[in-house]
């Protein structure tokens, strides 16, 4: 009798923990929660776990492809093409109420600078040389972001690059390592907040890893060389640092990595980033990036493309299918196993648990006017976006502006342009919120006459513009040319053989400088331009990069000297796109005083670090603490900065240090 209560019992008991479902507690720990429901969950959706869908249409010409007609509503994650959080919630009710265990779907998408409110390309944020500032943009684009119905972002994009005719560039904080580490943490800070849970926090994700800055040649989505000691020393510590930062995820890169693509690479995947950094998160590839494994020669087919990126640590499939129709397969012939499988599960729904997407799987509706474009967002954005700029050029201290130059000339494609200046990347910005350099102008110099003339377009013949142009800039005390690049020539998929502007431009300038008067070159780019024959013909250069929404009246506020420009380049400008890869944390040559062109100079127009204000900084000598230094004991150096100047103004102090006799031959600095 008593061993038939004790089977009740157990069948009770069975029955209980079976109806109670441990997983929709939120007084459980996340883990208790994610065991409870991966116990109760057939293979088909944990494998439905793994994937990731788009929903609405893309703007990134390189990433098209048919739409997925019928949305599973126990898809994993869907990379959402719409601002509008009722979607979002549409599509998330369906998700919970017509699936058998209601798990929520955890939407991504690209806020690489900013959502609505844009701010200036990462690579110019870097010159700011600012994280705290930065950190605040991201944190302010996640407010946007959440909510317009994203739990999650693609960025920050950490990858050192050194190639200009590289149209990532544009993504990332330049080239060195450091300045990726610290950008990147403070991207994280920004869009994670304290608590993913919190309300305005969206999942990190660290990309592209890795290696994808050396991609050969500039050309995107090609292969990459890199050494064990290079790959340790330039490329992984930004990804350690975001790993240590906490970063939720990690997308793996298009390129192969010595000859084995970075999205089956066990080594990067499992050895590096798994064991030796510990990162706890998951993986999603890029987009395409698994079925791209045939193109690259080492699948025969989708099938085993699938199985070499699930072994080599893949969890997620970003949008071509191939872990839907092939995982179940691959699990009965025995070559992947259930462990695997769960253990991917594992780390996506932690991620989810940790979002509050089970307690609160909703977007709070705001409505638009009140969702974009804060005042406080704005007074960031115009911050970062005059923090950002480089002043490269100051010949005969033109700038400031004399007050008593009443006539102004603005000439030029980028002048009055708006779209471009929100650069690549910017998919929910609106031209129309953009103010111009025009517009920042005519705020700005309220007293003067500007005269505006196109005078080219940014590529092509037509000179029919000239005239004009040289009829403004004859009456006119001094002439700024806004020159630059489209946004379309930055980002994915935009390399260029070289890094000059279109000639038609350069042209532009040329026939300006003859008039004999003040010229300043505005230049706004997402990489840095070869200025040989733009330079010459400038008393002073302006690199604005791509700025944002508030760039125009960040770009007259220091023309005007009501800003003090203090941005210092995170990455080199090349003299000549012949000089390409040229960066400051070169090893030593063997032969310091030969090895130079015979053609042209060798030195790059203007190194890591350039950076003028219109104040005069003194640097003291360096004051260290003693001479001699223990392994792990900590260095502590000194320097005064004086300000002689009538202006106050800010200054970047950057240390470097070198290692002169070492078991390898180290950067000349770093
Ligand atoms: C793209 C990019 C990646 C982006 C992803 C989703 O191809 O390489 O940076 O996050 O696809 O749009």
């Amino acid at each position: 009798m008593v061993k038939k209560c004790f089977i009740i019992i157990a069948i009770l008991h069975l029955i209980d923990v079976d109806s109670q479902e441990l997983y929709k507690d939120k007084s459980l720990p996340v883990e208790e929660r994610v065991d409870d429901l991966l116990k109760r969950m057939t293979l088909e959706e944990k494998i439905l776990q793994l994937n990731q869908y788009t929903f609405g249409v893309n703007n990134n010409i390189n990433n098209r492809g048919e739409e997925i007609s019928e949305l599973p509503p126990e898809i994993g994650s869907l990379i959402f093409f719409s601002s509008d959080p009722n979607l979002r919630n549409e599509i998330q009710r369906k998700a919970i109420e017509n699936s058998r265990l209601g798990i929520p779907i955890l939407f991504g998408f690209d806020v690489i600078h900013g959502f609505r409110m844009i701010f200036p390309i990462p690579l110019g944020q870097a010159a700011s040389w600012n994280p705290d500032l930065v950190k605040e943009a991201c944190s302010s684009a996640a407010r946007e972001a959440k909510q317009s119905g994203i739990d999650w972002t693609f960025s920050p994009m950490i990858d050192v690059a050194r190639d200009p005719r590289w149209g990532r560039v544009a993504e990332g904080y330049g080239e060195d390592p450091y300045v990726n580490s610290r950008f990147g943490v403070a991207s994280i800070e920004g869009y994670q907040g304290n608590k993913l849970s919190d309300p305005y926090s969206i999942a990190a994700c660290l990309k592209h890893y890795i290696g994808y800055g050396m991609s050969e040649g500039g050309r995107d989505y090609r292969s990459t060389d890199i050494s064990n000691q290079s790959l340790w020393h330039t490329y992984i510590p930004p990804f350690k640092a975001g790993v240590e930062a906490g970063a939720a995820t990690v997308m793996s890169a298009f390129n192969t990595l010595n000859g084995v693509p970075a999205t089956s690479n066990s080594y990067i995947l499992q050895e590096v980033l798994g064991e030796k950094l510990g990162f706890q998160g998951f993986v999603v590839s890029d987009w395409n990036a698994i079925q791209q494994l045939i193109n690259q020669g080492v699948a025969k087919d989708e099938k085993e493309a699938g199985l070499k990126a699930f072994l080599a640590g893949i969890d997620m499939d970003m949008r071509d299918n191939i872990y839907r129709e092939n995982l179940e397969a691959l699990i009965e012939d025995k070559k992947i196993t259930m462990g695997k499988i769960d253990k991917s599960v594992t780390r996506i729904l932690k991620l989810k648990f940790e979002l509050g997407l089970f307690d609160d799987p909703y977007t709070e509706i705001i409505d638009a006017e009140n969702r974009y474009m804060s005042a406080q967002s704005k007074a960031v954005a115009k911050k970062l976006a005059t923090e950002s700029m480089v002043l490269l050029k100051n010949q005969k201290g033109i700038l400031p502006l004399d007050k008593s130059l009443k006539k102004i000339a603005l000439i030029g494609p980028m002048a009055k342009d708006k779209g471009n200046l929100m650069g690549a990347w910017s998919y929910n910005g609106k031209d129309k919120d953009v103010v111009s350099i025009y517009e920042g102008f005519r705020k700005e110099f309220k007293q003067a006459d500007i005269f505006y003339e196109r005078g080219a377009d940014f590529e092509g013949e037509d000179r029919s513009g000239f005239k004009s142009a040289l009829e403004i800039a004859q009456k006119s005390d001094i002439i700024f040319v806004c020159l630059g690049e489209k946004k379309t020539w930055g980002g994915e998929n935009a390399s260029r053989s070289s890094i000059t502007l279109p000639s038609i431009q350069e042209e532009l300038l040329d026939v300006l400088n003859k008039t004999g008067k003040p010229i300043v070159l505005i230049l706004s780019s997402g990489r840095p331009i070869e200025l040989k024959d733009l330079e010459p013909n400038s008393d002073a250069i302006l690199e604005i990069w791509q700025p944002d929404t508030e760039g125009g009246h960040a770009t007259a506020e220091i023309i005007s000297g009501r800003e003090n420009p203090s941005g210092k380049l995170a990455i080199t400008f090349p003299l000549s796109s012949g000089q390409i890869p040229t960066y400051y944390n070169t090893r030593p040559s063997a032969r310091p005083k030969q090895g130079m062109y015979q053609d042209i100079p060798t030195e790059p127009l203007y190194s890591f670090g350039h950076g003028l204000s219109y104040s005069n900084f003194d640097f003291s000598s360096i004051r260290v603490s003693k001479n001699r230094f223990h392994k792990g004991e900590k260095i502590k150096a000194e320097i005064s900065v004086t300000n002689t100047s009538e202006l106050s103004g800010k200054e970047t102090v950057l240390w470097f240090i070198s290692d002169p006799v070492s078991s390898i031959s180290r950067p000349v600095k770093s």
